[in-house]
This record gives structure tokens, C-alpha cells and sequence, in this order.
């Protein structure tokens, strides 16, 4: 039997269980800081065996014991980052990006930096297959001409090798290139067959290319930069590696630099503040000229009402607003009439009830979700959202404020940003029956059946373990079989 037969029927025979799967998983996630909700367990199963089966190994417990132990276990970390990072990405993503940078960023750079020799210092942080940074370099094109290389350097970054062996190659075919205007393609790239593109040279040579996590010291990609992308990265990390690599990322940009990050992302107020249009996802240092004195551990919150001792701590999981935090008897009294009124469909009672509690204690949370939820009952849709921004500032973690502002904005037809919180909402709840239900019916609405299908089935999925009072508070009237039929119904079951 060849050395390939034997390996065919090495992955023929490994299958690994559920159990093997989950193993992989926390040992992948401890190793690489990325998380994996149950919804990829497929993946994880696939690229499992595929490693078991390419190391020529006779069981996945073999090869786990070689990830957690051997000498060749960064090697082999590599070769599952390559099945297992998500590397969609295409030309001038997020296209409003885009023209900020030539219309605003650039030209507002380039003036500050006159006179001086140096030039505007761009990152793209997780750059997958290179579409990101060869955009960039075609937006410095369009807004310097032929001598952008002089003015404008960029570093393109990726974890990994695949990506950036594919970066480099720049090859691209109709969905990398499907925003890309005619004029571009005629500027910027060169026919190599039917359908299929190469990247024309002086894009090319604006861009270097280097292997880093963003989860290393960033001091080894030299600081600072003017200009960060770093889009649709944050989102696959758990919550404690976000919060490292944002603090890298306000350590490597400029005080005077910009931070361009993907519509899902969630970003700290203390480090970074949104600048412009919100819509455009762009932010700046928080500290940006402040005092040395003052930087760092200060949070922006512009707060409405006076600080109490008394605050509660944010709620983090649906469940909490059931479950009030806070010290005091009375508040807790307090938020139990209120819940009380939610509770039997009182939403004028409930929200007088909230006010009362939040003007002894200002920053008690599940109180504030629970008038915004309150609020969204009554088809208040605008104060609904002001409440939910306003725990956002407090906690920007907080998951149910992202669902309330999902499902407020789905109530209006604006499904596109209902999708951008409800995407957020299932970054920090993987496994949570609502956030996926409303994602399953704002991605129906927006058309995107496939999405759609993917977020009903994990619905069903999470369904068993949804608590009642979650099922109450974010699914309406609807009692659990109903709303199984109707994931069903989508799903073509
Ligand atoms: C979905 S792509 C985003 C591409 C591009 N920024 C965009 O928005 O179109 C995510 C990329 O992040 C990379 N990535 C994941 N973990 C990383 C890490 N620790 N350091 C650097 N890049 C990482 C993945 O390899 C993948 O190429």
C-alpha cells in the first residue's frame, strides 16, 4: 500500500466524536484566542480529521496530545490556523471606508505631515488574501497619482501563511473583485484569463507583506501607524484577547491616527472614540490630546445622570433581567415591581416603576433594559435605542442591549443595521435561541436566505436550553413550539 493509500484509508477510518470535536475546540481556543460557537462544529470537525489523517496518525487523541506537547506543535498550529481561519474578504469592503480615506483621511494627514519627511504609515491588521491592503494602495493612487508611493506606506499582516501566500500571488476572480468599478479594473489590474485578475504592479509594490498575530507584542510591526485597518478580525476572538489586541492597537496608532474596523466589531470606550459618522466605523484614540497624565483607564461615558455608590454592575447574559445586582433591598424591590408590570404587560407601569429605581441608582442596568425593552413593547422605538446606547456606553459588552437594538431596528424596516447589532448580540451570546431567531428573520427580510437558514437551524439548536423568561422577554407571545414551527417552516423542514 502506498504512502497515499495509507493515508486514504487513515481518513476514511478517522471520524472524530463529539466529544474528541469539543476537546479540539477549547485546546484550538486556549492556543489561538479564536472562538468557535457550536454552530462550527462541521468545521471543526472537518479540519480535525483532515490534520489526523495529513500526520499520518491512527487517532485524534494522538494528534491532540501532539498539539498540546510536541516540539511540532506550532508548526501544526499553522497548518490548522490555514483550515480554520475565516478569510472572506473582497476589493473596497465597506466602500464609505473608502472614500473617507481619500476624500479625509489622506488629504488631513498629508497636510499635518508637511514639510516633514515621513509618510502616512498604514496597517492592515488581518489582512487575509489581500484585497484589503491592495485597495488602500489603490485609494492612495486615486488621491496622490503616480507618486503615492512616496507619501503613503502600508503593512499588510496575517496569521496566516495560506492567506498571505494567496496576498502575494494577487489573483483574484469575480467575487474578490465584485465591488471594483471598470475604471478601476482597467487602472489597477491586468486580465489573466476568463474571469481571473492580477494586481498591476505599482499596487503591488506599495504593499508589504508579513506573517504576525495580532495577539504577539506589536512592537515586533513597528509603531506607530497612521492609519489601522483592522475589519472583521475582533469578532473571531474571545472577549479577554479582544481586549488585548485593542489595547495593542491604541498603543501602535498615532495620537493623531485613525482605527477603521468592520460594522460587527465591538470597541472599548475607554481607548477609542468614533469619529464622523458613526456609520462609518472609523474611531480615534480616546486620549488623542489629553494630558499624559490623563491617559488610558478613563471611560467616555457621557453620563445623564449623577454617579451613586449604589450602581449595579452590568448584566451579562439574558437571563439577568430576572435577576437585579444590586445591594440595596429597596432597589431590589424596586426592580421587581417593575419586572412585575413587564411581566403582566404593563409597559407604562413598568417603565414609571424603572425610572423611580434608576433616579435612586442611575446606573442599575437591568433596569435600563428593562424600560428599553418596555419601551420597545410600546413601539417607542427611539427611546428604546437612546436607553440601549446609553448601557452601551456603560458596558459596551452588554449583549441584551445589542439584541433590544437589533430587534428595535428589524421593528422598522432598518434590517441592516438590525443584523449589524444582532451580529454583535451573537458574538457575545454563540449560543443564544433569541439573538439567532431575530438574525434568522432579519436576514430573511434582507434576502440572504442562506444566513438565514444557518441562524433558524442554530435557533432550533439553542432552543432546548432557551430559559422561559428570555423566550418572554425577546420572542413576544410566541410559545417555544410555535416558534420551532417556524424555524422549521424556513428551513424547509
Ligand atoms: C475575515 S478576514 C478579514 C479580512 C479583511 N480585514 C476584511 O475585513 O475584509 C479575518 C482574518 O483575520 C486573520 N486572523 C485571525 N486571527 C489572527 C491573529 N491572531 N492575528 C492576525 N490575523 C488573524 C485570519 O487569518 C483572516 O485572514
Amino acid at each position: 500500500m502506498s504512502q497515499t493509500q495509507r493515508h486514504e484509508a487513515k481518513r476514511q477510518q478517522v471520524q472524530p466524536t463529539a466529544q474528541e470535536v469539543e476537546t479540539f475546540r477549547e485546546l484550538f481556543q486556549r492556543l489561538t484566542s479564536l472562538h468557535f460557537g457550536q454552530w462550527r462544529f462541521e468545521s471543526l470537525q472537518r479540519a480535525l480529521a483532515a490534520r489526523v489523517s495529513a500526520r499520518g496518525l491512527d487517532s485524534v487523541q494522538q494528534y491532540i496530545r501532539l498539539l498540546e506537547h510536541s516540539a511540532a506543535s506550532s508548526e501544526e498550529l499553522s497548518e490548522i490556523l490555514n483550515l480554520l481561519t475565516v478569510n472572506e474578504t473582497y476589493f473596497f469592503r465597506y466602500p464609505a471606508q473608502f472614500d473617507l480615506l481619500r476624500q479625509s483621511l489622506f488629504p488631513t494627514l498629508i497636510s499635518q505631515q508637511r514639510g516633514t519627511d515621513k509618510r502616512i504609515r498604514v496597517w492592515s491588521a488581518g489582512c487575509s488574501t489581500g484585497e484589503e491592503p491592495y485597495s488602500i494602495a489603490m485609494a492612495a493612487l486615486d488621491a496622490f497619482g503616480p507618486g503615492a508611493s512616496l507619501l503613503v506606506e502600508i503593512v499588510a499582516t496575517d496569521v496566516s501563511s495560506d492567506a498571505l501566500r494567496r496576498a502575494r500571488q494577487a489573483e483574484y476572480g469575480p467575487k474578490s473583485l465584485r465591488l471594483l468599478d471598470d475604471a478601476s479594473r482597467a487602472k489597477y489590474l491586468r486580465r489573466i484569463s476568463q474571469d481571473r485578475f492580477t494586481v498591476a504592479g505599482p499596487v503591488r509594490a506599495m504593499v508589504q507583506f508579513r506573517q504576525a498575530s495580532l495577539l504577539d507584542d506589536v512592537q515586533r510591526v513597528s509603531v506607530p501607524w497612521d492609519i489601522i485597518f483592522c475589519r472583521n478580525v475582533l469578532i473571531y476572538f474571545t472577549r479577554e484577547a479582544t481586549d488585548k489586541v485593542q489595547d495593542n492597537l491604541a498603543r501602535s496608532l498615532s495620537p493623531g491616527g485613525y482605527l477603521l474596523v468592520g460594522h460587527s466589531e465591538i470597541i472599548r470606550p475607554d481607548l477609542f472614540i468614533p469619529f464622523g459618522d458613526p456609520d462609518s466605523f472609523v474611531y480615534r484614540r480616546a486620549d488623542a490630546g489629553r494630558q499624559p497624565s490623563e491617559q488610558r483607564g478613563h471611560c467616555h461615558v457621557s453620563d445623564r445622570r449623577p454617579q451613586t455608590e449604589t450602581d449595579a454592575k452590568p448584566a451579562s447574559t439574558l437571563s439577568s433581567l430576572g435577576r437585579s445586582p444590586a445591594q440595596a433591598d429597596d432597589c431590589q424591590q424596586m426592580f421587581e415591581a417593575a419586572l412585575d408590570y413587564f411581566d403582566r404587560k404593563q409597559y407604562v407601569r413598568a417603565c414609571q416603576k424603572a425610572e423611580q429605581l434608576l433616579q435612586h441608582f442611575p446606573r442599575h442596568l437591568p433596569a435600563c433594559l428593562l424600560r428599553a425593552n418596555a419601551y420597545l413593547h410600546q413601539g417607542e422605538h427611539e427611546r428604546c435605542a437612546r436607553e440601549c446606547q446609553f448601557v452601551l456606553q456603560l458596558d459596551p459588552f452588554n449583549a441584551e442591549a445589542y439584541l433590544l437594538l437589533g430587534i428595535n431596528f428589524k421593528s422598522l424596516s432598518k434590517v441592516s443595521l438590525a443584523i449589524e447589532y444582532l451580529k454583535k448580540a451573537a458574538y457575545l451570546l454563540p449560543d443564544s435561541f433569541s439573538v439567532q431567531f431575530h438574525l434568522g428573520e432579519a436576514y430573511r427580510a434582507r434576502g440572504l436566505h442562506s444566513e438565514a437558514r444557518r441562524a433558524y437551524r442554530n435557533a432550533v439548536a439553542f432552543l432546548a436550553a432557551a430559559e422561559d423568561r428570555e423566550i418572554r422577554n425577546y420572542c413576544g407571545a410566541f410559545s417555544r413550539s410555535t416558534l420551532e414551527a417556524f424555524c422549521q417552516r424556513w428551513l424547509g423542514n
